[in-house]
This record gives structure tokens, C-alpha cells and sequence, in this order.
């Protein structure tokens, strides 16, 4: 195809003239010179006119064991050369069923129901429709169960219903009218702590607040939905240890479903399979995207508890069927790729040689403290935030119209590496196969273009 393909001078031209960009203001993109990418192998992909960049966020979180992997690359292949596509609906297909049984394997105990779709967003949709309906046909005294609670700054995409637990204000609020009434606990933002003003000496009061809420309206919530340790969207987020636990032992005790929205932290890139391992919790109902194909093929699952699969079954006349599909629920091309990526965790001890990476990447970000307007610096395996401030003393944001984030990440890619920030945070996810040569790259460019822009820019 690369020998056919229009200049590059044309597709950078065909682009503003036809493509609308996701979370994009396009008046800025329609004057900016753009990054179009033509190819990818390992950490490293190539735009257009030949230039190499560290793919510094895993192509938006989601790259495990790098592009062009061999074994993802024959997997799909070789699914192609059976069929690529057809439907869940009333059929079933070979790789999905595989997969299936891989995703119980792996996931936390008890999850033993694997519901598809096709992206983050939809996976937590299914999620809340289920914990939903759940109740409704548990018996007439939950009917009144129909709620949610969800944590302030949440993101769980951009579905109606995800917005809906969503919090994060510079995305959802002008879609509020459109939105249904959930409760909102506070969200564990030790840096800035509402609460208790500092994280030293954390009293834990955003889970007793948490405990609060749940004691006084449990019995109108059907789930309560959580980005397990790491609020990602927010800015990477940090949940004190323990806090995950006390939420899963409150959700029991007040009869809430938990609902763990692994998109973000599932397939390692907390250092573990899922973050629910680190505390050893057990959620009703897990959602899973973006890593579960290695970053090939837009793929989402759903588990749920035998329990609440139960609940959906009876005759067809009693309408407890779960009512709800899309066109390409299951795809088996997308289900081989996961398969692969899944089977790729074990043969390379991917979990086992990130563990090193990881311990790295803590001792680098040591010297970022340094810097004159790091305010804060947020790691958890491979997610990294760092919140960049106007005055270190006082936490004061930059303003908006400043453009921190987005400056930093233009002299970042100047110098090779791609990342993508949120706000004023600066956004580190390398793929989990990311080479030390890299990741050591990697950092240098980060904290080069971080004191270039904040010090001297
Ligand atoms: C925790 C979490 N949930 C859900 C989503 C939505 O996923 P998608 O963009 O695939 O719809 C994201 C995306 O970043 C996420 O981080």
C-alpha cells in the first residue's frame, strides 16, 4: 500500500479536509502541522514523512507487547483466513469461546460470565445495565435498587450512561441535561485533598464519607462503579492503599454491587494482571477494554458473577433476557488477537520483566521532583501522571489558556517521543515490552521537554 499512497503533503491536506478528530479542538488541529502515522514496530512508530517516535502513552493505553508482534500479527492472520466477522447473536464463534475460558482463567475469582462489546465505554454501559436489571428481577423488595454511586473526577467513557458516573467536568458538563442522577463519593486526590487538606497522615475520611453514602441510600443503589487504584482520565489519580478494599467490604456490607472498571488498569499496567490483585479484591461485575487485544483490534468484555448470570434466566415469555448487543459483539478476529496477547503474558513472563521497568521508571521520576513546577508526581506500575503547577508552594494550577500540557507535549515530540497529556498532566503509559533503551529515553525526553516549557518556554 505505502508504494500507492498519496504524498504526504496530500494526507496531511485530506485530513483536515475529511477527519474529525475525538477529543479535539479542531480549529487548532486544522492550523498545526500533524502527526499521521504509517507504521509501528515494538515502542517506536513512524510517521509519514519517515520520523520515529517513542509511542510514549501506548497508543492511547492500550499497546502490550508492542506493535508487530509476530505472535498477535500470525494469530490474526491466520483468523482472517477463516472468517473475519460473524455475529454472537443467536451464534457463536470459535476464537470467542476460547477466549472466554482464557478471561475467567485470569480474571479475579468468582467472575465466571464473559459479556462482549467493543470498547471501554461500552463494557461499563453493559455493566450498569446489568447491575440494573439484576435487581429488578432479584424479587420485589430490590426493585427500589436502581441507582448508582460513583466517584467524583470517575471516567468510564463516553456513552451516555458512562458519562453518567463519569465526573470529570472539562468533558461531561455540557452534556449534564442529557444525564441520569447518580451519587458521587469523593475521589481520593491526595494532592489536593478536600478533605483533610493533606494526604500526611491520611485518616482514610473519603472512604468513611463513602460509608456514608452507602449506609444512608443503599437501598436505591444498584452498583456502586470504580477505577480500581488508579483514577486514569482524572490525571492518574492515586487511591491510598487500603481504600479499595474498604470499598469492596462497604459494598458487601450495604448490598451494592461493585462494579471494578479495569479499561484502563487491566492487562498489567498496574504491574499485575488486574490492580483489583494488589488488594485482593473480588468485584461483582469487571469490565476490560484496551489492552485485551495488545492494542490491536477494538475488543471489550464484561464478567460477571454466576450470581447475577442467574438472574437473567428464565422463560423467554418472562423477558429477563439480557436485551442488549452490538453489531460486532465477539469479533473473532479481535478475539484472536486476545488470545494471542493473553497467551504472550506467559511465554514472555511479561508481568515478571516489567517488574524491573517498573522499580526504573520510580527512581527516574525522583529527579522530576526537582523540577521547578512538577507539583506532583502519580506512578502506579506503567501509569504515570505528573501535575504540572504555576507556583509549587501554593498547588496553583496553570490556567487552561496557558496550554501546559499541550506545549510540553509538542517539545516532546520534537524530540522524538509521542505522549498525550490531561490538563496540566503529563501522561507516561509505555507499552509493558518497552525496552530499557526506550523507557531510559523516554524519560530524558519528558523531563527535557517538562524544564524546557516550564522553566525557560
Ligand atoms: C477507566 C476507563 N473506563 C472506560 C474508558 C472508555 O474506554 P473507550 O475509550 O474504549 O470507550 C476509559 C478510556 O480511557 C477508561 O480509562
Amino acid at each position: 500500500m505505502s508504494s500507492k499512497r498519496p504524498t504526504a503533503g496530500r494526507l496531511e491536506k485530506l485530513d483536515k479536509k475529511y477527519i474529525w478528530h475525538p477529543f479535539t479542538q479542531m480549529r487548532e488541529w486544522e492550523k498545526g502541522p500533524q502527526v499521521i502515522i504509517e507504521s509501528g514496530t515494538g515502542s517506536i512508530l513512524t510517521d509519514i514523512r519517515g520520523k520515529k517516535y517513542i509511542d510514549g502513552v501506548s497508543s492511547l493505553w492500550v499497546t502490550v507487547h508492542g506493535h508487530r508482534k509476530k505472535e498477535i500479527d500470525a494469530a490474526v492472520s491466520s483468523q482472517l483466513r477463516k472468517i473475519a466477522h460473524s455475529t454472537l447473536l443467536g451464534l457463536s464463534n470459535v476464537p470467542a469461546i476460547l477466549l472466554a475460558e482464557k478471561l475467567v482463567e485470569i480474571a479475579p475469582i468468582g467472575l465466571s460470565k464473559v459479556f462482549y462489546s467493543d470498547s471501554g465505554s461500552t463494557a461499563v454501559e453493559i455493566a450498569l445495565k446489568i447491575a440494573f436489571q439484576y435487581w429488578q428481577q432479584k424479587g420485589k423488595k430490590h426493585k427500589t435498587k436502581t441507582g448508582f454511586i460513583s466517584l467524583k473526577e470517575a471516567y468510564h467513557g463516553d456513552t451516555i450512561g458512562s458519562v453518567s458516573v463519569g465526573g470529570i467536568d472539562l468533558f461531561h458538563s455540557t452534556y449534564k441535561p442529557l444525564l441520569f442522577r447518580t451519587r458521587k463519593i469523593e475521589s481520593p486526590y491526595c494532592y489536593r485533598c478536600s478533605i483533610e487538606g493533606t494526604s500526611s497522615g491520611c485518616g482514610m475520611v473519603c472512604a468513611e464519607q463513602a460509608e456514608g453514602v452507602m449506609r444512608a441510600h443503599n437501598h436505591e443503589i444498584a452498583a456502586l462503579v470504580i477505577e480500581p487504584l488508579v483514577q486514569g482520565a482524572a490525571g492518574m489519580l492515586l487511591q491510598p492503599p487500603g481504600y479499595l478494599r474498604k470499598i469492596r467490604e462497604l459494598c458487601t456490607k450495604y448490598n451494592i454491587l461493585m462494579i471494578a472498571d479495569e479499561v484502563a488498569t487491566g492487562f498489567g499496567r498496574t504491574g499485575t494482571m488486574f490492580a483489583c490483585e494488589h488488594e485482593k479484591v473480588l468485584p461483582d461485575i469487571m469490565a476490560i477494554a484496551k489492552g485485551i487485544t495488545g492494542g490491536y483490534l477494538p475488543l471489550a468484555a464484561t464478567l460477571t458473577t454466576e450470581d447475577i448470570y442467574q438472574r437473567f434466566l428464565g422463560e423467554y415469555r418472562e423477558l429477563k433476557t439480557f436485551f442488549h448487543g452490538h453489531t460486532y459483539t465477539g469479533n473473532p478476529l479481535a478475539c484472536a488477537a486476545a488470545i494471542a496477547n493473553i497467551d504472550l503474558f506467559k511465554k514472555e513472563r511479561t508481568l515478571q520483566n516489567l517488574q524491573p521497568k517498573i522499580a526504573f521508571l520510580k527512581k527516574e521520576l525522583k529527579r522530576f521532583a526537582g523540577l521547578e513546577h512538577v507539583g506532583d508526581i502519580r506512578q502506579k506500575g506503567f501509569m504515570v501522571g505528573i501535575e504540572l503547577v504555576r507556583n509549587k508552594k501554593t498547588k496553583e494550577p496553570y490556567p487552561l489558556k496557558e496550554r501546559i500540557g499541550i506545549r510540553v507535549i509538542e517539545e516532546a515530540r520534537k524530540h522524538g517521543l509521542i505522549i498525550r497529556p490531561l490538563g496540566s498532566i503529563v501522561v507516561l503509559m509505555p507499552p509493558l515490552s518497552i525496552s530499557m533503551r526506550d523507557l531510559k529515553m523516554l524519560i530524558e525526553i519528558a523531563y527535557g521537554a517538562i524544564k524546557t516549557v516550564t522553566e525557560t518556554g
